[in-house]
């Protein structure tokens, strides 16, 4: 779909469920959508109902006419597979498509995401729906991309998964011996005798509400199965569609930092990324582009889809508000700024009834091509067509990378104490912005990716670890990078087994401390920490959440805590070790004032010689895409209610207002530049 041999401009589009409409309707939404300049439609989604009546029976008569008349409107298509929510008939007939829940009560019909991805039934009968989606539309032109079932996600508890959880674990761990030292289940007497013992864990067996369990790694196993056998559903239809059409990549629209499933395991089997990006309307800007960059991480080489968006308004979230004049184009270079290469949204036209009657769409209930949505998408439209393809398949090389990891996720999310309030994405976000603030480019990648190419890595709370990224940590260091760890980093191995070799065990070395204690602070209850050598990050700064109590071995201490029974002991360390350097940080900061990072930032960023991408001020962000043949490409957004002034040290193109600018510019309120930078 991304490819600019294919496209010769950035597609913009997105979901139209035809199915919906009558036969007037969608003639007139297809006069609509061109004159905002859309030409892509995601079709078919939610029409498996439609195209399989009955066991027996296919019907692909409409399709066929949606495919003609979006084609007659010169409109390329997202081919959906239309796996996401099963037909009745199929519910009926083979309670096995239904999903048990986390309280053991068996789903009837209804909702969406519905099948058990362990059901035989469905497995066999999404492969058969697309394959014949692929044999009756794999050879369209129109078609740039498969887009298989719709944002896969939740967990199933039925007897089929438990069948299968025990084989998976059986693959995994080989021998039930070998399982229960890996679960430590002599824990509480939960040693297993058989693989039959092992029950799926839920909430009438090893989980207690809400997201406790007295087996953690039973849990973080279970996720990983779940999210295996999602994938597993995926694969059987991504085979299929390219055994019959392989010239169509294939994708499936991720959720950012969706906690239930491990995207960095899927990425190699997408041709690309695509994601729908939902931000509440008080997520900050730099909240937003780290599931762009969490997103981006997957492939990094391969620019991904934003494949929704809303235009307006959503309806899922406890408050709508619309989206403000202006912000919908401002997200919308946000994300091409991040390394997006189509804009979509979720949907052409306003459902009637149901649960998204009132989320936004292009054309309202009142279809109108003068309401301030379709204006606004009509002037992103024309603005995206005069772009053209300029910076279709740049990407983005930043020096410096922040780890997110589904594991680490996962075990500190599951595990009792030390605190609630320790959320592992809210610790990893806070690092992400120190750096996104300054307009400093950063990769947020998986720690199983190489290290090679960045000058510092900031991974906190890297909770569990293998040998093997304990190793690559070790030697991105010994080769000169900096390295930034935090409290609650190293504490465990894979299988959430606790180190007996002092905290951050795997870690112990490189960061060269060890942690006696963890203390957990009441909630609005802080401590200091209060830097004591000449540091570059000379100051006081506040603590929360955790304290570390820290005993360095070859590190050296930056800052002490200011109070408590610990007060005067090591909080931030600092270990030289080859040719770079760890930073120990041991505690969290509140994330209301995380100047400390800020600080850190600059620090480590100056001492390798990382320049901002422009000058750093409040509401401003910048990013920067590199073509293959060099040029840069450089997105300035102002998140800002005021006009800012920006300064930079480059000259070049300014490819919106196509005026030359140099060292500076003016950019109103919520608005973008995207310049082309003279070489
Ligand atoms: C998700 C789904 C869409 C739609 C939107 C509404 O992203 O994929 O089908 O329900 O949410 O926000
Ligand atoms: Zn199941």
């Amino acid at each position: 779909m991304i490819n600019a041999k294919t496209v010769k401009k950035i597609p913009f589009g997105g979901d139209y469920n035809p199915e919906q409409w009558d036969e007037e309707t969608r003639k007139n939404d297809m006069k609509m959508l061109p004159q905002a300049d859309i030409d892509i439609l995601t079709l078919n989604v939610f029409s498996w109902a439609k195209l399989q009546p009955s066991e027996e029976e296919y019907d692909f008569s409409d399709l066929d006419r949606i495919m003609d008349m979006a084609e007659d409107a010169k409109m390329n298509v997202c081919l959906a597979t239309a796996t996401a929510t099963h037909p009745a008939w199929m519910a009926r007939k083979y309670p096995d498509v239904l999903r048990v829940d986390l309280d053991g009560r068996k789903r009837r019909f209804g909702a969406r995401q519905n099948s058990c991805p362990n059901s035989p039934t469905y497995r066999k009968y999404s492969v058969l729906l697309a394959k014949k989606i692929a044999e009756r539309y794999g050879n369209r032109k129109s078609v740039l991309a498969y887009h298989i079932s719709n944002e896969y996600g939740g967990l199933c508890y039925c007897e089929n998964c438990e069948k299968a959880f025990r084989l998976w674990l059986k693959n995994k761990y080989k021998t039930i011996q070998k399982l229960n030292e890996a679960w430590n289940s002599s824990f509480w007497g939960h040693t297993y005798y058989d693989w039959e013992d092992i029950q799926v864990p839920m909430n009438t067996s090893e989980r207690w509400p809400v997201n406790r369990t007295s087996c953690q790694i039973q849990t973080i196993d279970y996720y990983r199965f779940q999210s295996d056998s999602l994938l597993e559903c995926y694969r059987l239809e991504a085979d299929v569609l390219k055994s019959v059409s392989p010239q169509i990549p294939v994708t499936t629209n991720l959720m950012g930092t969706y906690p239930e499933l491990d995207y960095h395991k899927w990425a190699p089997y997408m041709d690309f990324i695509s994601w729908d990006n939902y931000p509440s309307p008080d997520d900050p800007y730099t909240r937003v582009a780290l599931n762009h960059e969490v997103m981006r991480g997957c492939k990094r080489e391969i620019p991904f889809a934003l494949m929704e968006q809303t235009p307006s308004v959503t309806n899922w979230q406890p408050y709508n508000s619309l989206k403000r004049p202006c912000v919908m184009r401002l997200q919308s270079y946000q994300a091409i700024a991040h390394g997006a290469d189509t804009v979509m949204f979720f949907q052409m036209h306003r459902s009637r009834g149901c649960c998204e009657k009132f989320h936004g769409a292009v054309i309202d209930h009142y279809a109108r091509t003068d309401t301030r949505v379709f204006k606004e998408t009509a002037q992103l439209g024309s603005e995206l067509k005069k772009l053209g393809a300029k910076f279709l398949g740049s990407v983005q090389k930043p020096q410096v990378a922040v780890l997110f990891d589904w594991n680490c996720m996962w075990g500190i999310t599951f595990s009792a104490g030390p605190s609630v309030d320790f959320d592992y994405t809210s610790e990893v976000f806070k690092y992400y912005d120190a750096f996104a603030k300054q307009n400093i480019p950063v990769d947020v990648i998986s720690p199983e990716q190489s290290l090679d190419s960045y000058s510092i890595v900031a991974a906190p709370a890297l909770y569990m670890l293998n040998e093997k990224t304990a190793a690559s940590i070790e030697e991105f260091v010994r080769k000169g990078g900096t390295f930034i760890t935090t409290c609650m980093s190293g504490m465990a191995d894979e299988n959430d087994l606790v180190t007996t070799e002092g905290y951050p065990g795997r870690l112990r070395k490189v960061c060269g401390l060890w942690v006696e204690e963890t203390d957990a602070l009441l909630p609005g209850h802080t401590n200091t920490l209060k830097t004591v050598s000449d540091s570059g990050i000379d100051g006081e700064y506040p603590a929360a959440i955790l304290c570390d109590i820290i005993h360095p071995e070859t590190a050296q201490t930056v800052a002490v805590y200011a109070s408590d029974f610990y007060a005067q002991t090591p909080a931030v360390c600092k270990n030289k070790f080859g040719e770079g350097e760890v930073w120990y940080i041991g505690a969290a900061v509140p994330k209301d004032n995380t100047k400390f990072l800020q600080k850190l930032a600059s620090f480590t960023t100056a001492k390798h010689g990382i320049k901002s991408i422009v000058e750093p001020q409040e509401g401003i962000e910048a990013t920067k895409r590199i073509a293959k043949d060099g040029t840069a490409f450089v997105f300035i957004l102002n998140h800002s209610d005021s006009k800012k002034t920006v300064e930079f040290d480059f000259s070049g193109t300014e490819l919106l207002g196509g005026l030359n600018v140099s060292k500076k510019m003016e950019l109103n309120a919520k608005d973008v530049a995207i310049i082309e930078v003279r070489k």
